[in-house]
């Protein structure tokens, strides 16, 4: 059992924070979901990608980001020149929240004590990282990071400085792109994204 108000150390690895995080028990999401999605990817990789919490699949698979928004990163990541296997990639929430309908399990939104009860792992992850570019998909991820006050349509694909040097800025969430449905404004809000990746290269 975590004890919801233990500090992390410092000096344990990526694999041992995975470990400790599958035990976690400090909201209810643990509860019905299947497993804890970890984040993914290199210990030494300069750029943290930060989701907002895992879908059905990624709950399934315990791994982030291999739904339908997933595969819409990795694409988009392929388009902005940008490798996916050099990113590191996790979610401000590690569980999936869900709401039962007969055979369906609908995605529900954490609730703001569930984030700040799941913040200890970003936080460690980041602590453990220490990416020098971070990308925030989503407010909830963009909030995690910067904080309540970040209005994500103000703000998006702006650099800021956080306190220990890293880069950060915040984008759509690519589960946003997937709800339009006018093929138009699809391909146009896609484009707009695929350009807010292309900023991890010219930073
Ligand atoms: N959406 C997220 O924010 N994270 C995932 O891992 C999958 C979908």
């Amino acid at each position: 059992r975590t004890d919801p108000d233990s500090a992390i150390p410092d000096n344990v690895t990526l694999a041992q924070l995975r470990e400790a995080a599958a035990r976690c028990r400090a909201c209810p999401l643990w509860r019905p979901a299947t497993q804890t999605v970890f984040g993914e990817g290199p210990a030494r990789a300069r750029i943290m990608l930060i989701g907002e919490q895992p879908g059905d699949q990624e709950d399934r698979s315990g791994r982030p980001f291999v739904g339908p928004a997933g595969q819409l990163l990795d694409r988009a990541l392929a388009e902005a020149g940008v490798a996916r296997q050099a990113v590191y990639l996790t979610n401000a929430v590690k569980h999936f929240k869900f709401e039962r309908r007969g055979k369906r399990r609908l995605h529900a939104r954490a609730n703001a004590a569930e984030q700040a009860a799941c913040r200890r792992w970003l936080d460690a992850e980041l602590r453990r990282l220490r990416p020098r570019q971070i990308v925030c998909l989503g407010a909830m991820a963009a909030q995690a990071v910067f904080g309540r006050a970040f209005r994500l349509l103000r703000e998006r694909g702006a650099w800021r400085e956080l306190p220990d040097g890293a880069m950060a800025f915040a984008t759509v969430h690519p589960a946003y792109l997937l709800r339009l449905r006018d093929p138009a404004e699809r391909e146009a809000a896609y484009a707009a994204f695929v350009r807010d990746l292309r900023l991890l290269r010219h930073a």
